[in-house]
């Protein structure tokens, strides 16, 4: 069964290669299984017929016995055959599931942030899980059933014609209606498949977003909208399945009564020739078993093609995460004599996805080795926008960003970010002891080293008042720590790397301003030389930087410190008094 158009792309059968002698095992042994069931009919005719013929009961006892052990040894073998074929097959297509998973998660990992945007994240969780599922069954089903169907097909007619070539009008009425059928059933059920795994990604994509957003909808009591939206994408989901399930249960009794049915046609044909003295009861008895086989041989056909179609729409969506080019592609440059600068060169960007909106435009800026610089401007007006072009999350759309005097776009992508910490707006925390999510970046940095960062970043003081201190656990997201806390654990851990820049995008905010300003100092005297680029809301926390840069809309309006913008930046000293009235900022 080809699970993939020629030509297109990646092949998924190559990932069958590497397990090729399972894939050969599998089938042979299968062979031998169905060679010992065709045979056993034969046997057990043989002891019918001896037991009806009238012989003293001394004379065929030896043959019966004889005919019956030799039927319990075959049976024997056969099992140990169908056993191997199933295991084989099972390794084959468990391996071929495992390596598709890792390649697509691997896949998943290189693509840039617009590209998992683009999928969404149920979808990319159906694909990696479910859909890769699809397609294991299908190898299974595959090797188990290729050689199986047709042997048995094959097998069966030549056994029931050469009992008697008066059965072929049994099969000649049979199989075309049985395999009408069939066909009917395939037409019918590939358009639905594909719909399937689609409603599929719709579940998956409320149960994610419900589950990472549990607290949200808590504090809104917004339960009751929710469970909704997750019942009609369940519904949804449940009905077009069961559109399917209705077609099979339909079909499948029809396909029952037609194999009845010839099996009573072969009884009567078979009855009139024992009669004539032509065939043996017990050669009747065999071709109703032959017949079954036949008919049952076409199911396995169907079987093999609903798997197919269901697999062919898994095959395609697992194809697209894989012939995914990640968009942002690795220069040659790894490593540069300059250290620690940034610069813009008239740099504007929209998002990919948005419709061409900029909400950046004709940016250009310097920053020298070790300098302080505040971003500072109204939310939304593109801080983080900005500040996501220095690692290359996203690429300018117009003009060039240059880290140690290189273009973005000429760096080793790995090389530029190891010279980057990155402090999320959002603390993003896993699961697993403090010490470990402090670590993530700095695999080897020592236990001092560890503790020194989380002086610096503020977090000491609280991880020391801890149960288990550094190895105190964190649940999933950091649940079980304040924002403040997460946020001071996020810095220890942009500081832990020593990189030549460090960006802060609003990572203080969560902190109050005594704890803020002991932050602030403790980076100035411990990270002499690294650049550090900090966006802030507040004028409280931007004041004493070396340069502030101040957003408008996208644009660069100024940049320069705090004293000359209060001189002469109108939107600087508006959100400078803003503060100041609000008393949300610098005198809290
Ligand atoms: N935006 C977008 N697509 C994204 C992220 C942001 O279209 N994936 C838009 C936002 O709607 C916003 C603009 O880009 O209008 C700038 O967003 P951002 O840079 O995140 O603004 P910040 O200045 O960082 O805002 P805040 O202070 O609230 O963090
Ligand atoms: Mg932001």
């Amino acid at each position: 069964m080809k699970k993939e158009k020629k030509g297109s792309g990646v092949k998924l059968t190559r990932y069958l290669k590497p397990y090729w002698i399972f894939c050969l095992l599998s089938p042979l042994l299968m062979a031998g299984e169905v060679l010992i069931d065709l045979f056993q009919p034969k046997l057990m005719s043989h002891i019918v017929d001896e037991s009806i013929s009238g012989k003293p009961f001394e004379e065929i006892m030896p043959t019966v016995i004889l005919t019956g052990v030799l039927m319990l040894v075959l049976v024997a073998v056969g099992g140990l055959c169908g056993s191997l074929s199933a295991y084989t097959a099972g390794v084959a297509s468990e391996r071929f599931g495992d390596d598709l998973r890792r390649d697509g998660f691997n896949k998943v990992m290189s693509l840039s942030l617009q590209q998992t945007d683009k999928f969404t994240t149920g979808s990319l969780v159906t694909r990696l899980t479910n859909d890769i599922v699809a397609l294991r069954d299908l190898v299974m089903t595959v090797l188990r059933m290729l050689i199986r169907a047709p042997m048995f097909l094959i097998g069966g007619l030549v056994m029931c014609l050469t009992l008697d070539v008066n059965f072929g009008y049994v099969l000649l009425a049979s199989i075309p209606v049985q395999i009408v059928i069939v066909v009917i059933m395939i037409k019918y059920s590939h358009p639905i498949f594909s719909k399937v795994q689609k409603k599929l990604d719709n579940v998956n994509s409320v149960v994610q977003e419900n589950v990472s957003g549990a607290r949200v909808v808590k504090a809104y009591t917004n339960e009751e909208f929710e469970i909704e939206r997750f019942d009609r994408a369940n519904k949804d989901y449940r009905n077009t399945n069961l559109s399917v399930l209705r077609l099979f249960a339909l079909v499948m009794p029809v396909l029952m009564i037609v194999m009845n049915l010839a099996v009573i046609a072969i009884i009567l044909i078979g009855g009139y020739r024992a009669e004539a003295q032509a065939l043996n009861v017990g050669d009747v008895m065999a071709a109703t078993q032959y017949i079954t086989r036949v008919l049952m041989a076409i199911m396995m056909v169907s079987n093999i093609f609903q798997q197919a179609s269901r697999a062919q729409a898994s095959a395609s969506r697992v194809r697209e995460i894989l012939e995914c080019e990640p968009v942002i592609k690795d220069g040659p440059v790894k490593d540069s004599d300059e250290k620690g600068t940034v610069r813009f060169e008239n740099v504007s960007f929209a998002y990919p996805e948005s419709s061409g909106v900029e909400v950046l435009s004709g940016i250009s800026f310097e920053i020298k080795r070790g300098e302080t610089v505040a971003v500072i401007g109204s939310t939304g007006c593109g801080k983080t926008s900005l500040v996501n072009l220095i690692p290359r999350f996203y690429d300018a759309t117009i003009g060039n960003v240059y880290i140690d005097g290189v273009n973005v776009k000429d760096w080793d992508t790995e090389a530029l970010r190891r010279r980057i910490s990155f402090v999320l707006q959002k603390s993003e925390l896993f699961s697993g002891t403090v010490k470990e999510n402090i670590m993530i970046g700095s695999e080897n940095a020592t236990d001092e080293e560890v503790l020194r960062a989380a002086e610096i970043a503020q977090a000491d003081s609280f991880v020391s008042q801890m149960p288990n201190k550094y190895y105190t656990y964190v649940a999933e997201k950091g649940a079980s720590l304040s924002g403040g806390q997460k946020q001071r654990i996020a810095i220890a851990r942009g500081i832990l790397r020593r990189p030549e820049i460090i960006i802060f995008d609003d990572s203080t905010s969560a902190l109050d301003l005594t704890t803020e300003a002991k932050v602030q100092k403790g980076l100035r005297e411990n990270l002499e030389g690294t650049t550090v680029i900090m966006i802030a809301q507040r004028i409280a926390s931007v004041m004493n930087a070396d340069r502030i840069a101040v957003i408008e809309n996208g644009a660069l309006v100024a940049f320069d410190n705090h004293e000359n913008l209060m001189k002469s930046c109108d939107t600087y000293k508006d959100i400078y008094a803003s503060q100041m009235k609000g008393g949300s900022g610098i005198n809290e």
